[in-house]
């Protein structure tokens, strides 16, 4: 591998490699708007730009690649590049008093203050002050469709938005329109984004505030966040994701890139705004049996003197949870898999899988049998079963699954549901405890591709509402002797 030195420090890097990704293996952050590692460089906003020994002019960091080692000479360094020279301050000065000669200064009122490139390296790399005395451009902000609102004035012009609607979801519903001080992105005469089922990425693409979700736009300050690193239960692969959340309540859902995985940049919509149905309204669940509330302790004498047991778990849980909800089961042949939700695949690079099932292999790997829940009703209408516990969540399971998941409980002499929000199903069994939801626990996942993924506690759970773990814990707990 050929050697390079950044600031004097000698590293080894494959030929090829960027040097501004070079720059970061040690510790040195070149500041960047148009680069990204998912998209073509095109090295238009010239923020990134270095110096290296020998070449005449400043070059941008984000398209010059380091070139391969002479092969006579393997441990020559083959590139001297600096980035704290005083020719690279200037540049960068001078950068950012271009780029912010029509931005307008309206920070407290933008979305994106807080965790906005521009705010950040103007204040490392600008010069603090203005020479512009003319006045600004104005445009009124625009909507692009129901989902984005688009602020040209914010914009820096980094393309970002546009190549991601070219070269990752495919739609070009975004341009660049006009010229020098005119140019302006913008939509194809009649295109929103409505139609684009990734459309939300190009908010997080947006180095400044010029673009904005509907859904979260002057909703909250986002220093006032916190984010707890978790994954959508709504992809195939679970994806990882930051869940922002302020006072027990998510605001919003943001993807949280692996290094080196190009997968997860990204995700859809329908993951994106699924954040909702985490925030919990109105009173606290209670655990039920026979229709009335009652205790954990009532429901466990109910379920230990039924005879029998079998679980069935959704694999859209947590591997703990699978794990702990096995051990109800009177033998290891009695556990079985549910849940058949699929997705819709509409970028293959990026869903790698249409079962939307996404711990289907930690419930397999734990004994869970899918696709076997004709059997269990077998044995159940046989009275080999008595009892069935059933772990899941009705928006994972389709009509017909639901219609066998209901004839199986009701041919059971004792049937007990396990979900985070009541469903007609978990109301027609005979016992129902309440359950944390995906923002309300730590756990982990086995993808489909076989990756473990961990997710953290983000929300706190109402008073009563438990961990399958906990609940498995007190419905096996050994009655105290009288
Ligand atoms: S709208 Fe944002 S992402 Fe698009 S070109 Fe402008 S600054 Fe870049
Ligand atoms: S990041 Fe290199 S020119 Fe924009």
């Amino acid at each position: 591998m050929p050697t390079i030195k950044i600031n004097d420090v000698e590293l080894s890097v494959t030929p090829g490699t960027l040097v501004l990704d070079a720059c970061r293996t040690v510790g040195i952050d070149i500041p960047h708007y148009c680069y990204h590692p998912a998209l073509t460089p095109v090295a238009t906003c010239r923020m990134c730009l270095v110096e290296i020994k020998g070449q005449p002019k400043l070059a941008t960091s984000c398209t010059t690649t380091v070139p391969p080692a002479p092969k006579d000479n393997p441990e020559a360094v083959v590139m001297e590049v600096f980035t704290n020279t005083p020719a690279v301050a200037d540049a960068r000065a001078g950068v950012m008093e271009f780029l912010l000669i029509n931005h307008p200064l309206d920070c407290p009122i933008c979305d994106q203050a807080g965790e906005c490139k521009l705010q950040d390296y103007s204040y490392h790399y600008g010069s603090g002050d203005s020479r512009m005395a003319e006045v600004k451009r104005r445009y009124r902000y625009e909507d692009l469709g129901a989902k984005i609102v688009i602020d040209k004035n914010r914009c820096i012009h980094c393309t970002r938005c546009v190549r991601f609607t070219r070269e990752i979801s495919g739609g070009g519903e975004l341009t660049v329109a006009s010229r020098g001080s005119h140019l302006e992105v913008t939509t194809f005469t009649g295109k929103s984004l409505d139609q684009n089922p990734f459309a939300g990425n190009v908010v997080d693409l947006c180095p400044v505030g010029a673009l904005t979700s509907r859904d979260f736009r002057f909703k909250k300050r986002v220093w006032y966040l916190k984010s707890v690193p978790s994954i959508s239960r709504h992809s195939a692969l679970g994806n990882p994701i930051w869940i922002d959340h302020e006072g027990n309540q998510i605001h919003r859902f943001r993807p949280r890139p692996l290094e080196g995985k190009e997968t997860t940049h990204f995700i859809s919509d329908e993951e994106r705004y699924a954040y909702a149905q985490y925030n919990r309204t109105g009173a606290a669940p209670l655990p039920m049996l026979k229709g009335v509330a009652a205790s954990g302790e009532a429901i466990r004498e109910a379920l230990q003197a039924a005879g029998p047991v079998a679980v069935i778990g959704q694999g859209t849980f947590g591997c703990d949870a699978a794990q702990r909800l096995g051990e109800l089961a009177a033998s290891a042949d009695l556990r079985y898999g549910s849940g058949d939700k699929t997705i819709s695949v509409v970028l293959p690079k990026y869903q790698t899988s249409a079962d939307g099932i996404l711990n289907r292999r930690g419930f397999t790997e734990r004994g869970f049998r899918f696709g076997a829940l004709e059997e269990l009703l077998g044995k159940v209408r046989g009275g080999e079963v008595k009892a069935v516990v059933l772990l899941h969540d009705a928006a994972f399971t389709s009509i017909k699954e639901s219609e066998l998941l209901g004839q199986i409980l009701k041919s059971a002499a004792f049937s007990l549901v396990l979900e985070a929000e009541a469903s007609a199903l978990g109301r027609s069994a005979t016992a129902w405890l309440p359950i944390t939801n995906l923002a309300e626990e730590s756990d982990f996942i086995v993808n489909h591709d076989g990756e473990l993924r961990r997710y953290q506690k983000a929300l706190q759970a109402p008073k009563g509402v438990r961990t399958v773990p906990a609940w498995v814990k007190e419905l096996t707990a050994v009655p105290a002797a009288v």
